[in-house]
């Protein structure tokens, strides 16, 4: 097999959002087993299809984590204020911020110090960010933040000395394998200084046919949204994946608390990526992404393990996920 890329690729590859993309993609895919990784599947289609999976009776984890942010924002926001003094509140993957603003609308109600600092890897969320917030939410003081998240938390320190809150809400931490979720943790806190805080969201172990249903949708949305990386890979890298050929295999292990999904090719088949040829047999898998869910004891132990004090925890009415806060120790 043909290791370099032609000129063509490479012009693909630099019109990707990002520059590795076409690497990424052809080392997944040429490794054993093979692989792809979950962040691509976050292009407009994708965002969309996320969308759409929030607002589906299944997928749970939004419902219970705006229960939260709803109905806790006094207690939480009491939490982050903590001695009163003035603090940078700095949200890892902002999105639309539709969970943060009750935080946000509480903070500016209670006359807290604070500027609300966003960081996405989408320049078009930063900007839509910046533009509407301050209409919706008058007297808000924001600066976005483009770029990768430990680059922009670097910058965010570089702005002001103020006290950090870093929110990581959405379990999106469960989108890594446990030992990279723990590193990640870890070079988070070699961000901060003692006293900043972390409030994290994480879903938690449960029901495995609630878990497994939720990553199963009857409507299809999460097989929609795994194929859609194939079809963004034909669209940017220069791909001839055929989506009929190819199966959504969720699986949840209630032991080790791993949801994962996977693509299964369902027939012998050759896949164009520009230059690239990629040999699929029947059946083999392509491994798209890792939900883990956790348990309270996990949660504390991560926790522990990176560097923070558990502070205190807040639920939902079932208990299926909880917004946590940690101080950096
Ligand atoms: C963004 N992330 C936390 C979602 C999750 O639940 O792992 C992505 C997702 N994948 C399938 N459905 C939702």
């Amino acid at each position: 097999m043909d290791s370099t890329f032609t000129q063509t690729d490479l012009n693909m590859a630099s019109n990707a959002k990002n520059g590795s993309f076409l690497n990424d993609v052809i080392t997944g895919l040429r490794s054993n087993p093979k692989k792809l990784n979950s962040k691509y599947f976050y292009d407009a289609n994708g965002d969309k299809l996320f969308q759409d999976l929030m607002n589906c009776d299944e997928y749970y984890p939004t419902n219970c984590e705006l229960e939260i942010f709803s109905e806790r924002t006094d207690e939480i926001t009491g939490a982050l204020i903590a001695g009163g003094d003035a603090f940078d509140l700095i949200e890892l993957g902002a999105g639309d911020a539709t969970k943060s603003t009750y935080l946000l609308k509480d903070l500016l109600d209670k006359k807290a110090d604070f500027t609300y600092l966003p960081i996405d890897i989408s320049e078009n969320v930063i900007s839509y960010l910046n533009i509407t917030l301050p209409v919706t939410l008058p007297g808000l003081n924001i600066t976005g933040l483009n770029g990768e998240y430990f680059d922009m938390l670097k910058k965010a320190a570089a702005i002001s000395a103020r006290r950090k809150v870093v929110l990581f809400l959405g379990s999106n931490i469960g989108n890594m394998p446990v030992p990279e979720a723990i590193e990640f943790c870890a070079e988070l806190r070699n961000h901060l200084s003692e006293g900043d805080m972390l409030l994290i969201g994480m879903d938690l172990k449960k029901d495995p046919k609630v878990v497994l249903a939720a990553y199963n949708d009857k409507g299809g949305i999460t097989k929609r949204f795994n194929l859609n990386l194939l079809e963004r890979i034909n669209r940017e890298l220069g791909g001839n994946f055929d989506l009929t050929k190819f199966d959504h295999y969720p699986t949840y292990d209630p032991e080790s608390g791993a949801c994962k999904s996977y693509l299964i090719s369902l027939e012998d088949q050759q896949v164009k990526i520009g230059s690239e040829n990629i040999h699929f047999q029947k059946d083999e898998y392509i491994y798209m992404e890792i939900s883990q869910k956790f348990t309270l004891m996990q949660t504390d132990q991560i926790a522990i393990n990176t560097g923070f004090a558990p502070l205190t925890q807040f639920f939902d009415g079932k208990k299926w996920f909880v917004d946590a806060v940690w101080v950096a120790a």
